[in-house]
Formats: C-alpha cells, structure tokens, sequence
C-alpha cells in the first residue's frame, strides 16, 4: 500500500473495500495503473464500457460540451437530450423517457410510475413482486425491490408491500399474485439475472411473466440496466422479445457519465412530470455533459447494431473456449454466458437459479479471481458479478484469456 493509499484511506470511505491498486488511465481493454502495470479488464467498471475506455469520439464530444456548457438547470431545453431520448424512442416500449442520475433512480421512477398508475386507474394497487437476489440500486425503493437479504436488513423496515418469488420459477410469481389478492401493481424482474451471476432466463420465463401480469392485470418492468444497450439496441426485450410495461436503464447510456433513464408505455410514462405529476428527476438529471456522452454512446450503437452479433460471436469464442478447457482438464463446472455477459460458477449443478448458483465454491473462485489478476487479467472479484465484453475485446484478445485459463487450470 503506497503513502496515496493510506492518506486516501483516513478520509474516504469507498463504497467497497478496495483493491491495493492506483487505476490511472484506460484504453480500449485494457486499464493501467500508476506503477505502469498493465491489465486486460472484464469487469468494464461494472458493467458500464461497452466501446471499451478511451473513445475518441466519446472523450471528443465531452471535451467539446465542456466548452459550451456543462450545467444550466433542467428548466431548459438542452440538445443532446433531446436527441437523445428520441434515439431511446426508437425501443418499441420507450413511447416517452425520463433521464435519471443513476439505474437506481431510474428503477425509484418506474416503481413511483406504477403504483401512481394504479391509483389514477382507482384500483389502488401498490404491492411489487420482485425476485430473490436480484438487485436493483441502494436508495430506499429500489433496496426494497433487491433480493439480496443482507443488504436490506440493517435498514428494515423498507417500503412496504413487497414480496419476492424466485427467478426461474413462474409458479412462485402466479403463488405471490394469488396471495396478494390483486394488489400487484407490478412485477420487476432483470430480465437476464445478472446480480448472482449470470443466471439466463429459462425459455418462456419471460413469456410466462408477462401472460402472468397481463392475466392479473400487473405492469411488468425490466430492469436492463445491465442488459439494456448489451444483448441488443433494445435490450434483453428486443433479445427475447418480450415487451414489458415499463424499462429501466443505467450506466451503459453514460459510458461511464452519470446517466440512467427509465421509459415505457405512453398512458403509464404520462403520469410522470412535466406532463404528470410523478416526480423522480433532480438537479442534475440529463445534465449537458452527462447528456452529451450518453447521446454519442446512443447514436453510436443504434447507428452500428452489428456490433450485437459481433459480441454474440465473441461470447461463443470467450465462453465456449472457456467450457472446452473445462472439459479438456476434466472439471465439472459451469459457465453461463448470454451473448456477451457470462460467468464461471465453481459447481457441478447446471445453474438456473440462486440455490444453484450459491452452491458454487466462492472460494475455487477467489483463488480463480486471483490466479486471473496474477497473469494481469481483472474480473468482477465476485462469484456473483459477470464478466462483460466490449467491442475492443478483438479474437486475439479472447485468445490469450483463454491461454490465461489454459495456465490457471494446469496446476
Ligand atoms: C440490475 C441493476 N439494476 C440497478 C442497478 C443500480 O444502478 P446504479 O448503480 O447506477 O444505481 C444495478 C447496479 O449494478 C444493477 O445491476
């Protein structure tokens, strides 16, 4: 730990503990630290790079909003938001969009928008289904929606009325509708799970959920803050192609700027200010800056939507050589991949949902993380994070990861 590290250390508390490492500038996969080492990066900043780090185009247009205005109030027109929700429109499901700060605000803005619908419909709906170990954001609405049992109970009571089913599993979710008696004003689901690895959707999952929500007259989110702009232009809903109600979405927009943005349906997006009376946004909601990366991130991938089969097939290259080293030194485990986004659980269950997943061995995997980052290769440091590609992971690059694997499994 350098002298940085432990000035940095009285002062700050980080949101996670962290790793002895100074990060001091990023090109394409590849991030740097101030000693010079050199790191092929998989994590993309939680799930955020997905053109890789240090975009001409994207630094470009940031640099240029400097010079012209990064703040007014949002009391104003503002250019690149603008054109930016209308690239957002182009998602079957975005009749009209709110930009947000974060995906944990936009998840805030679309509970908000449901439970505001169903009173405005007299139905007085408020409950949620949410599922066990997902994960949508730490404010107070959206830690209510999030499975993850350890990171609500030091702040219970959360909102009210909110039961959880397991993902995977319609039964659980058509259990809790029945239970609730027609309370459901919604069900949020991330569409891939993507908080306890990568956990697919089991096929008519997603199908089933919005039959499930049409039959008990439920609005359905999506948060595809991870999947959003990753699986496709549109989506994990434009991948399956399933359509929900109402979608979030988060950092992707941003590069790496503060940006989420939560959107859907004309009827239900309508109760939301300035045209309802929902408010979500703040001060720096769809600032110009923000704004102007995430415009340019947006029109960049609407404008080259090959770029979505080219990480479909980088995915096969990365995660079935992964599966064929596997096999080669005759090791049980499991990889889950969609597309880009994939994980390697240290089990010889198939993982399909959270029990399965957790019966991976947290440890084979730490030692795994570290064997990665020994040979200069950084990952999500946990079991229950993916690993993501961007468009500058080239074939040559899969190709030494998998050598890396190849070295770590030859012990
Ligand atoms: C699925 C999902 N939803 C919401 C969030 C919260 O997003 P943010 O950290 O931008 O608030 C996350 C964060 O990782 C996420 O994975």
């Amino acid at each position: 730990m350098n002298e940085y590290m432990k000035e940095t250390n009285e002062a700050l508390l980080h949101t996670y503990n962290q790793f002895p490492v100074v990060l001091e500038r990023g090109e394409g996969a590849y991030l740097y630290d101030t000693e010079g080492k050199k790191y092929l990066d998989f994590a993309a900043g939680y799930a955020v790079s997905s053109l890789g780090y240090a975009d001409k185009e994207l630094n470009d247009a940031l640099k240029e909003q400097i010079d012209k205005i990064f703040h007014t109030s949002n009391l104003y027109y503002n250019t690149a938001c603008g054109k930016a929700a209308e690239d957002l429109k182009r998602i079957t499901v975005m009749a009209r969009i709110s930009f947000t700060n974060s995906g944990g605000e936009a998840v805030e803005g679309t509970l908000k928008a449901a439970r505001k619908y169903a009173y405005k419909k007299g139905t007085g709906r408020y409950e949620f289904i949410a599922m066990k170990e997902s994960f949508h954001g730490r404010s107070f609405g959206a830690l209510s929606v999030t499975g993850h049992d350890p990171y609500r109970a030091p702040f219970e009571p959360l909102v009210p009325g909110v039961s959880f089913a397991e993902y995977n599993d319609l039964d659980s979710v058509r259990a809790l509708m029945e239970q609730a008696d027609g309370q459901t004003a919604a069900v949020i689901v991330e569409a891939v799970g993507a908080n306890m690895g990568v956990v697919p959707p089991k096929k008519g999952f997603l199908e089933g959920l919005r039959k499930l929500c049409d039959e008990y007259g439920a609005l359905l989110i999506f948060d595809e803050v991870i999947t959003g702009f990753r699986l496709a232009f549109g989506g994990a809903a434009e991948y399956f192609g399933v359509t929900p109600d109402l979608v979030t979405y988060g950092k992707i927009i941003g590069a790496g700027m503060p940006v989420g943005a939560y959107g859907g349906r004309r009827e239900i997006m309508e109760l939301v200010s300035p045209v309802g009376k929902v408010y979500q946004a703040g001060t720096l909601s769809g600032n110009p800056i923000a704004m102007a990366a995430g415009l340019t991130q947006l029109k960049y991938l609407y404008e080259h939507q090959g770029i979505y089969k080219d990480l479909e097939e980088k995915g096969k290259r990365l995660y079935g050589g992964m599966e064929k080293i596997l096999a080669e030194k005759n090791l049980p485990y499991h990889i889950n991949h969609v597309s880009s986004l994939g994980s390697l659980f240290f089990t010889e269950q198939e993982v399909v949902d959270y029990t399965s997943a957790k019966s991976s061995d947290t440890k084979a995997f730490s030692e795994y993380f570290k064997g990665m980052l020994a040979q200069g290769i950084h990952m999500a440091p946990s079991q229950f994070e993916a690993m993501f590609l961007s468009v500058a992971h080239t074939d040559e690059i899969i190709d030494q990861t998998l050598e890396a694997v190849r070295n770590y499994f030859t012990k």
